[in-house]
């Protein structure tokens, strides 16, 4: 049975007791929220409506879309895409990823980043992670590196940047490309730099979930600047169509799949994107402020960000050193939850490569290609610091319609239950 500290009939009178013990509540207000789209987005919609086509060669709003998108992000030649999914196989296809490649990624993701790899016939190949930043380690990538590997795919977890010059190193020596998987991390800065402009190609997801919505849709950038790889991307989003001149070229020279964006969505996202610096700018200051907070807090390991970066916070994720405290991370979670603090035990409940497909060598029912092509393991083990991420973090949620008091009450809270963990350790 667990031990509280001078119980006392009246919570009132002993403000350190927990919440999940009878103690009161961290959190008595509702956090912060707010409306994401408005009359600009309407106004939008009517407007794409009124074109009279909601095709995107056709009408203005994803051409514009994207040109606005190109200017904020300072590059010449963007794709718009379906979903972010489809913004990872887009870049894939148009850097020649195909039949037996290796592909380094993180284990710790969306499937999103895997579903490309593999449609090009690819072999996801996971590298182990910073215990602190959640993203890859430079060195465990080259320990990835065979005679087979083509690409990399940085993920940039939630908001945080990868490491990317030690990355855009390696790469430029064993002759890799590099793709960032943006989806979770809009506005993320690198020593004066944008995560999505650095490697060959960026891509971006603005489905519902992420910083700007449109529904769904995503963004390739194509950060070469070379107009031949501009088209062969714009056309590997659009079935080959070569839509570039008076005469649209139908030749279809090679297999792409068709993941347009419709004026809809294009429409939607012109209103977003002037909303997107002040969203990233909030979610920034609350996500630093919340680390400041917990930053001496025994027991607590806050979201580490990149050396030279900025973080836009698509979430926050602590983590709880198990040791320090006498509490496993699944009762710290109850126990922050009951203070009034949503929280979820970990991103994700496994690593990627723990999923049936992996364990199975399974992506296309029926049938073990092109897994069979590769010895490649998907071991328990294989990325032991990502394990460990996943088996200790807790996830808090951030959002730009948060107030300062939201984020001193998360503050408040995770410094009372790591309080009482640790006047408590060794009594169970
Ligand atoms: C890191 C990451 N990559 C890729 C994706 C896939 O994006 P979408 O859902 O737009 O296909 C997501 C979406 O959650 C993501 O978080």
């Amino acid at each position: 049975m667990e031990h509280t500290p001078n119980p006392t009939q009246d919570p009132a009178q002993n403000p350190a007791k927990l919440a999940i013990h009878g103690g009161p509540k961290t959190k008595t207000t509702p956090f912060g929220t707010g409306r994401r789209f408005g009359l600009e987005e309407a106004q939008q919609l009517l407007e794409a409506l009124e074109q009279n086509t909601l095709f995107y060669h056709k009408g203005k709003k994803v051409t514009q879309f994207l040109a606005d998108f190109g200017a904020l992000y300072g590059v010449k030649h963007c794709v718009a895409t379906s979903s972010g999914t489809a913004s990872i196989h887009v870049a894939l296809g148009a850097a020649g990823i195909t039949i037996g490649d290796e592909v380094i990624t993180s284990p710790v993701t969306d499937q999103g980043t895997l579903v490309g790899i593999l449609y090009q016939n690819a072999i996801p190949v996971f590298a182990d992670l910073d215990l602190h930043t959640y993203n890859l380690d430079p060195a465990s990538v080259e320990a990835r590196i065979t005679p087979r590997t083509k690409a990399i795919v940085a993920v940039h977890l939630a908001g945080n940047p990868c490491e990317m010059d030690a990355i855009m190193d390696i790469a430029a020596r064993h002759k890799l490309k590099v793709i960032e998987d943006c989806a979770q991390s809009y506005m993320t800065g690198y020593k004066g730099r944008l995560a999505g402009t650095i490697g060959d190609y960026g891509a971006f997801s603005t489905n519902d979930f992420k910083h700007i919505s449109t529904g769904d849709g995503g963004i390739v950038t194509v950060n070469s600047g070379d107009e031949t790889d501009y088209k062969t991307t714009h056309a590997f989003a659009d079935k080959n169509y070569q839509r570039f001149g008076a005469i649209i070229d139908r030749e279809l020279s090679y297999l792409a799949p068709n993941y347009r964006m419709t004026e809809l969505q294009g429409a939607v996202g012109i209103a977003q994107l002037k909303k997107l610096v002040r969203i990233c700018e909030r979610r920034n200051i609350l996500g630093d402020r919340l680390t400041a907070g917990i930053r001496d807090t025994p027991g607590i390991h806050p979201h580490q960000i990149t050396e030279g970066g900025t973080c836009s916070y698509w979430f926050y994720m602590l983590r709880i050193d198990e040791k320090a405290l006498s509490c496993t991370r699944d009762e710290f979670s109850a126990a922050l939850a009951a203070e009034g603090i949503p929280n979820g035990a970990g991103y994700i409940a496994r690593p990627v490569y723990m999923n049936e497909m992996f364990q199975q060598r399974q992506a296309y029912l029926g049938s073990h290609f092109p897994f069979d092509l590769s010895d490649v393991s998907y071991d328990k083990g294989i990325c032991p610091q990502a394990e460990q991420i996943l088996q200790t973090a807790i996830v808090i949620r951030i959002n730009e319609f948060f107030t300062d008091q939201d984020i001193e009450d998360t503050i408040a809270g995770i410094r009372k239950v790591a309080a009482h963990y640790e006047r408590n350790v060794g009594i169970k």
